[in-house]
C-alpha cells in the first residue's frame, strides 16, 4: 500500500511559487463604495448601475419579493418581475422569446449543453469567452476549436461533420474588444444547416441599433437558427443572464438547462435593476453611440502617442503591454494616480500577449476621458 502524502495540499506552495515567479499572481482589491478611481476597468458600459431609477428599482424589488429568488425558478424562484424581464429582453433585442439564469456564465453553460451532445458537433472561435469553452467541455459533444474570426475554418469543419451542430462566437471579444464577422458566420451555418449562438455580453447596450446588440445590428434578430446569450452584468448595470432565441429552444432550455433547472433563480433585486436599466436604454437611445465614441477617442490619443491598440469595435479598448510583469506595474501605476485599468495576461490572453484592457463608458465626460488616455501614456512602461 502506498503511504498516503501527509498534507494533500503540500502541491499549491510550489504551483504559487512559479505563480510567483511567471509574475501571475492573483489579488483581491476590495473596492470602494465612494470616490474611488475613475473606473476604466469594470464593465458598466452605460454608467447605469448606480443609476437612481435602477437602484432605486433593486431596492424595490428587494423589498417586495425577498433578498433572493428562494429557490429554482422551476419551483418558487420565479416572480412576475423575471416574466418581465424576459418578455422586455426578448421583444428590446427582437427575439420570439427569454430565459433569465443566474449569470452570463450560467446562460453559455445552458445553451451550449442544450442545443449538443453527444455525436453533436460544437465550432468554437478559438478567441471565444472560457464560459463557452466550459459549455463546449460540459456538452460531451465533439469541439473543433477553428481560427479566430474566420468564417472559412468554420465552413470547413461543418463541412466535416454529418448531423447536429452549433457554431459558437462571442459577438465582442473581451480581450481585443474586436467583432466577430456574424453575417458571414450565419451564412455557413445556415449552409450547413447548423445553428448560430452568439454572446452577446460585450454587444448588447453598445451595438446595434439604440444598443440591441451585436446580431440585431448584423440582421439575425429573431432569426430561426440564430440564439443569443447576454449577461445583465455589463451595459445593464445589473447581475444575471440570459438566452433569447426562438420559442422551441427557449422551451426546450427551460426543460433540460441543467445551469436553469439546478440553479436559484435571479435575486429580485437582480432582476428590477436589469429591467429597470433596459427601460433607461429605450428612453435614452444615445448612450451607446457615447460609449462607442469614447472608445474611439480613447484609441485615438494611444495610437496617436505611439502606443499598440486595436481599433474598438465597441467599448473595450486593448494596448499592448511588452510583458506580463509590465503590464501588472502599468496597471498599478495607473491606479497610483487614480485610474483603475484592467490587466490581461496569460492564461487569460489565447496568444500570450499582455495587454492594458480599458472600458469605456457613456457617462465619462471629456475632462475624464482625456485624464484616463494621460495617465496611462504618463505612465506606459519602456517598450510599450
Ligand atoms: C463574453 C462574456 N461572456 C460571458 C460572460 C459571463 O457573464 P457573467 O459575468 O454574467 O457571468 C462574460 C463576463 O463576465 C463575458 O465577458
Amino acid at each position: 500500500m502506498p503511504v498516503p502524502p501527509k498534507d494533500p495540499f503540500g502541491w499549491l506552495d510550489a504551483a504559487a511559487e512559479q505563480r510567483r515567479r511567471d509574475g501571475l499572481t492573483r489579488t483581491l482589491r476590495p473596492r470602494p463604495a465612494d470616490a474611488g478611481p475613475l473606473d476604466l476597468a469594470g464593465n458598466d458600459y452605460l454608467g447605469l448601475t448606480r443609476h437612481p431609477a435602477v437602484t432605486a428599482a433593486a431596492a424595490d424589488a428587494a423589498h417586495r419579493w425577498g433578498a433572493g429568488a428562494t429557490g429554482s425558478r422551476l419551483v418558487t424562484g420565479s416572480t412576475a418581475l423575471h416574466a418581465e424581464l424576459e418578455a422586455a429582453l426578448a421583444e428590446f433585442c427582437g427575439f420570439e422569446a427569454a430565459l433569465v439564469l443566474s449569470s452570463g456564465y450560467a446562460a453559455n453553460l445552458a445553451a451550449v449543453t442544450a442545443l449538443t451532445g453527444p455525436g453533436g458537433l460544437v465550432v468554437s472561435d478559438a478567441a471565444n469567452h472560457a464560459s463557452l469553452i466550459d459549455g463546449c467541455r460540459l456538452s460531451r459533444a465533439d469541439t473543433a476549436v477553428v481560427a479566430h474570426a474566420d468564417p472559412d475554418a468554420v465552413r470547413k469543419a461543418l463541412d466535416a461533420h454529418q448531423g447536429r451542430a452549433v457554431a459558437v462566437t462571442d459577438s465582442v471579444f473581451s480581450v481585443d474588444g474586436d467583432a466577430a464577422p456574424l453575417p458571414a458566420l450565419a451564412a455557413a451555418c445556415r449552409a450547413h444547416g447548423a445553428a448560430l449562438l452568439v454572446d452577446d455580453a460585450h454587444g448588447l447596450g453598445v451595438l446595434g441599433d439604440g444598443g440591441r446588440g451585436g446580431p440585431y445590428a448584423a440582421g439575425l434578430a429573431g432569426a430561426y437558427d440564430t440564439v443569443v446569450t447576454v449577461t445583465l452584468s455589463k451595459s445593464l448595470g445589473s447581475q444575471g443572464g440570459a438566452v433569447l432565441g426562438p420559442r422551441r429552444v427557449i422551451e426546450h432550455l427551460l426543460n433540460t438547462a441543467r445551469t436553469f433547472i439546478f440553479d436559484t433563480g435571479l435575486a429580485p433585486a437582480a432582476t428590477g435593476a436589469a429591467l429597470a436599466a433596459l427601460e433607461v436604454l429605450r428612453a435614452e437611445p444615445g448612450r451607446p453611440a457615447r460609449v462607442r465614441d469614447v472608445a474611439a477617442e480613447l484609441h485615438r490619443r494611444f495610437t496617436a502617442a505611439g502606443l499598440t491598440a486595436r481599433e474598438p469595435d465597441a467599448a473595450v479598448v486593448s494596448v499592448r503591454a511588452p510583458y506580463p510583469e509590465a503590464a501588472v506595474r502599468w496597471a498599478a501605476d495607473c491606479r497610483a494616480e487614480g485610474v483603475a485599468v484592467g490587466c490581461f495576461r496569460p492564461p487569460s490572453v489565447p496568444d500570450g500577449v499582455s495587454r492594458l484592457r480599458l472600458t469605456a463608458r457613456a457617462d465619462l465626460g471629456p475632462d475624464e476621458v482625456r485624464r484616463a488616455a494621460d495617465t496611462v501614456l504618463r505612465t506606459a512602461p519602456p517598450g510599450a
